[in-house]
């Protein structure tokens, strides 16, 4: 469905250079969407623009590390003027993590919420003016763990629960304007992103600790989310195990806590 309901629409997709983010690009492109795509790895976000198919300069991208403000507002402008406007931020980009809070330093917890949480409402407000004259849609990955507190995931999880709290409220506020929120939580999904977690001392972890599970493709999370955005739902809660782990918060939390604290021991 997202083939057809995204033709002639411009949307921003950070963390476009790799999985779940280049997934998205890469339906939104297919459907005929005007993209301008970010992500920190100029050569693979080049190749991912270059995979969209698209030889009609619908498609461009601009590198940069959302963790730096500056580049924010020059990716803001940038999308701004290359497309006149905006009806879809994607708020994508993110890292993981892989440690105790007891080990996590303090810098390495902020770089996470920097990145995963401050990064989105940044661009958010920077875009808030176009979204608001095309009543557009905002697209957030959250995560299984923005719902469900997650140990060795302090800061990834802070900063997940952290961004429910900001949509939610920012979703009252923009009614009158009729922009949609639609936040989306995965389980598992097949991607570099636990591969690149930072460890307690910051240093990249290297390997991915849940090799071999079974995990969601990155184009179904993507397939799910548009669609999901399209409807202008406001939350998409993704995998059989993640669907599980929501109610077992709501109905049991402490059985709930015992198969976490054991799952990560
Ligand atoms: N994979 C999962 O199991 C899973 C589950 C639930 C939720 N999620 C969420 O899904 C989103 C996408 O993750 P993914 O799994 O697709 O991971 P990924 O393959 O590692 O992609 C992460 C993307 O974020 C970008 N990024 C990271 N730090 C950045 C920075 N400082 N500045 C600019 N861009 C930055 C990366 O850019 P570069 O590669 O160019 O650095 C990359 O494009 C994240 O928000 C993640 O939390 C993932």
């Amino acid at each position: 469905m997202s083939n057809v309901t995204w033709h002639g629409q411009r949307a921003l997709v950070t963390g476009a250079s790799s999985g779940i983010g280049a997934a998205i690009a890469r339906r939104l492109a297919g459907s005929g969407a005007t993209l301008v795509l970010t992500g920190r790895d100029a050569d693979r976000l080049a190749a991912v623009a270059a995979s969209c198919n698209s030889a009609d300069g619908r498609v461009s991208s601009l590198a940069g590390d959302l963790a730096d403000p500056g580049f924010r507002e020059k990716l803001a402008a940038e999308a701004r003027s290359r497309m006149d406007g905006i009806d879809l931020l994607v708020n994508n980009a993110g890292i993981s993590m892989n440690a105790r809070f007891e080990t996590l330093e303090p810098e390495v917890f902020r770089t996470i919420c920097e990145i995963n949480f401050f990064a989105a409402v940044d661009l958010t407000r920077l875009m808030l003016d176009d979204l608001k004259k095309s009543a557009g849609r905002i697209l957030v990955m959250s995560s299984l763990t923005g719902l469900v507190g997650t140990p060795t995931r302090t800061a990834y999880s802070a900063s997940k629960h952290a961004l429910h709290g900001f949509f939610n409220a920012l979703r009252v506020e923009l009614r009158p304007f009729g922009v949609g929120i639609t936040l989306v939580c995965p389980g598992y999904v097949q991607t570099p992103i636990r591969t690149r977690a930072l460890l307690g001392d910051g240093a990249v972890q290297g390997r991915d600790q849940a090799a071999g599970r079974r995990m969601l493709s990155a184009d179904t999370v993507a397939a799910a989310s548009l669609r999901a955005a399209w409807k202008r739902r406001r939350l998409l809660v993704l995998g059989r195990e993640t669907r599980l782990a929501r109610i077992l918060s709501l109905l049991a939390p402490g059985p709930l806590e015992r198969i976490l604290d054991h799952a990560t021991r």
